[in-house]
């Protein structure tokens, strides 16, 4: 063994794709770490990958704790749910006061809100901490958003800092409240991404099926959008997805993968919580339906003989349809941000995290997967004003949204008549449309619910609540 004992400055538990090659940022910058899994082939891969006596691996869970310098800080890269709890059980008997536990998974934010005081109950710091970016993240510089006690995190802080995605030189990690902070940024980052995903896949099946367009032309189209207004990750990749050939059959691999999206319930969460909350996020929430209906093969099989109506192709100018459909993806990809945002702001109030949402846009600017360029002018937004009661409201953004609203509704409704489904487009102009309307059709549900319920309504011109007997002639 090459490495001492107390030596290592943090450990890492579940050494799978992501927590190994975290491990191995860290020793990259720098820092001493101990690897466990209860996989002695992964603790050793751990060990014989980095090379390194900074890094060492192991499956024996009592050597890996005496590694460890004191106070220990243990990070935690295990499946969410019952592994963390199961992996937290085995590791407290071994903890000793002031130790800190850093939950790194994606953890539903109520979990780590139970976990926190009964390991505090023990003398235990815990911090439920996101980490955004996939393996490639993991590896160059994850986005971090830690959430808990905040001198818990100065104990980890330099290690965060180091390894984290850095953009104009600020590392994309900071402080983001108590509790369980930091983990409900994570969810509605995922709700976020799922949201975006889903306008991408329509905008491709868009231009796909009814302009036609072949894998080549899709590619250069998201590789050219990319340049401009939508730079993003996600379009990014999408232009790349679109180019790569498949090793089994020389053909494009997009077009040999089944039309079936799993998920591991992050967007399902994020939509529960916002009906919770009562904070609209329709684009979400469809989101999270497609990808349920995406599986309902056979019924989808069965509608399509009855309801029989052939993708009607569109004609037009191509070049000036990408532009135009360029600035309706944009405008709606601005609305789910703003979703996300609003969902966020209220999370903060009800849970007392006292999120700086300008913050939150800093560090979802690099490492995560929904890093974009419109982050840079939704993290203007709130340093110019903490309080933005909506994303909507900002005025630079509000200018871009009003002037290409109508690309929206254009493309909105060009797909609607070829018959393309785009459901997250839809929805994410009616969003806009509902929230720019003054007047709702709201009153007809009030008097609705009291004809049949007496649930009562209130009146425009008088204050209180009002029941009217609606059958009496
Ligand atoms: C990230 C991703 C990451 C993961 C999600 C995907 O930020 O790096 O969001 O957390 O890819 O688990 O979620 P689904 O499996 O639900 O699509």
């Amino acid at each position: 063994m090459i490495m001492k004992n107390a030596e290592a400055q943090i450990g890492m538990i579940g050494l799978g794709v992501m927590g190994s090659n975290l491990v191995l940022n860290m020793a990259d910058h720098g820092f001493t770490v101990a690897g466990y899994d209860r996989d002695p082939a992964k603790a050793a891969a751990l060990s014989q990958t980095a090379g390194s006596p900074k890094v060492q691996g192991t499956a024996d869970l009592a050597e890996f704790i005496a590694l460890l310098r004191r106070p220990r800080a243990v990070m935690l890269l295990v499946p969410a749910g019952a592994p963390v709890d199961a992996v937290i059980e085995e590791l407290v008997p071994h903890m000793e006061n002031g130790d800190l536990i850093i939950d790194a998974g994606n953890s539903h934010f109520k979990d780590t809100d139970a976990r926190a005081p009964k390991l505090k109950a023990k003398g235990i710091q815990f911090l439920g901490v996101g980490v955004s970016g996939g393996e490639s993240g993991a590896r160059h510089g994850p986005s971090i958003m830690p959430g808990g006690p905040r001198e818990a995190y100065e104990q980890v802080r330099p290690v965060f800092e180091a390894v984290a995605a850095q953009v104009k030189g600020e590392p994309c990690v900071v402080w983001l409240g108590p509790g369980s902070a930091g983990h409900y940024v994570k969810m509605v980052h995922n709700g976020i991404e799922y949201g975006i995903m889903q306008l991408l896949a329509e905008t491709y099946d868009f231009l796909k099926r009814g302009l036609g367009l072949n894998d080549d032309e899709l590619s250069a189209a998201f590789a050219h959008w990319n340049q401009g207004e939508l730079n993003g990750y996600l379009v990014e990749i999408t232009s790349v997805i679109f180019a790569k050939a498949d090793a089994k059959t020389g053909r494009r691999l997009i077009d040999e993968i089944l039309d079936v999206a799993r998920q591991t319930g992050t967007g399902r969460w994020t939509s529960q919580s916002a009906m919770e909350l009562q904070v609209p996020v329709p684009t979400i929430d469809l989101a999270v339906a497609m990808r349920d209906m995406s599986d309902f093969t056979k019924d989808r099989e069965q509608a399509g003989a009855v309801y029989r109506r052939p993708i009607r192709p569109v004609a037009g100018n191509c070049e000036v349809l990408l532009i135009r459909w360029g600035r309706a993806l944009f405008t709606a990809i601005i609305t789910i941000y703003a979703q996300g945002l609003a969902l966020l702001g209220a999370a903060s109030v009800k849970y007392g995290y006292g999120l700086d949402l300008a913050a939150v846009a800093r560090l979802w600017r690099g490492g995560c997967i929904i890093r974009a360029g419109v982050l840079e002018n939704i993290n203007a937004a709130y340093q110019a004003r903490p309080q933005l009661p909506d994303l909507l409201l900002d005025p630079k953004l509000a200018r871009t949204v009003q002037e290409q609203q109508e690309d929206l509704r254009a493309s909105v409704c060009q797909a609607v008549n070829a018959g393309v489904p785009i459901p997250g487009l839809m929805v994410s102009l009616g969003y806009l449309d509902a929230l720019r309307s003054p007047w709702q059709p709201a009153n007809l549900i009030q008097a609705q619910r009291d004809y049949f319920g007496a649930h009562t309504y209130a009146r425009i011109d008088a204050p209180g609540t009002f029941h009217t007997d609606w059958e009496k002639p």
